[in-house]
């Protein structure tokens, strides 16, 4: 599977972000200012693994328990696991927000996916920071299919980095990017405007796999393609 040739390609080229080849439409810039008017976002932690202030999520898909209301999905910022409760007991699906998100939702339909988990929009606020850490528990783990961060807005000042090399993720608004957070990273919000972006988990299909090689193409050229041959199915770390 082109997938894993990918990820082990990126790792072994230390390749930590590859533009995705489509455009983010920017209705989905009202959107989010509309979520946030609307008073979706809740604070987002993460625990031990990076000290954060002013990160906030709203969910556009996401989870509730079963005998829940799916629509409350939205406040749910982190896995079931960040809250203690087992796949088995969770519904996966749209949630209320997704009437102030007709673009993003379509969005979403339209690109390769196979079954979303979290889908949602985030919201990093002036002087807000994600403090260094990388989301794979410090095992050194990299995968390039991770997650997929789309930049709504990217004002001045702004940057999200990797923690060695400084370098920062060239973010375009309503441009998107595979992102390997596995890299230690961190993000400030430098500017005095609110900072929207939107992460997608999940859902990788074949289609997808076809859309990453034609990505990884762009980046390095087409005789990438004979080279990922040297890059088997294994993981090569795990
Ligand atoms: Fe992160």
């Amino acid at each position: 599977m082109k997938f894993e040739k990918i990820r082990n390609y990126c790792e072994y080229h230390d390749i930590w972000y590859l533009q995705i080849p489509l455009e983010v439409p920017t209705a989905v810039i009202k959107e989010a200012q509309d979520i946030y008017d609307n008073g979706f976002f809740v604070e987002h932690r993460y625990g031990d693994t990076a000290d954060t202030g002013g990160w906030k999520s709203a969910a556009l898909h996401g989870w509730a328990k079963k005998d829940e209301d799916l629509m409350m999905g939205w406040h749910h910022t982190m896995n079931p696991s960040g809250y203690g409760i087992s796949e088995e007991d969770v519904q996966w699906g749209w949630t209320e927000i997704q009437q102030f998100a007709p673009e993003m939702k379509r969005w979403l339909n339209n690109f390769p996916h196979k079954q979303y988990r979290r889908c949602r929009f985030m919201l990093l606020e002036p002087d807000g920071h994600i403090t260094a850490h990388n989301d794979q528990n410090n095992t050194g783990r990299r995968n390039i299919k991770s997650a997929i961060n789309l930049a709504i807005t990217q004002p001045e000042g702004c940057y999200l980095r990797r923690s060695d090399t400084k370098e920062e993720l060239p973010f375009k608004p309503c441009t998107g990017y595979w992102f390997d957070n596995g890299v230690e990273h961190e993000a400030y919000n430098g500017s005095k405007e609110n900072r929207f972006h939107f992460i997608v988990h999940g859902g990788d299909n074949q289609e997808r796999g076809h859309l990453m090689l034609y990505a990884l193409k762009e980046l390095v050229g087409n005789d990438v393609e004979k080279d990922l041959e040297k890059f088997g199915n294994e993981n090569s770390r795990n």
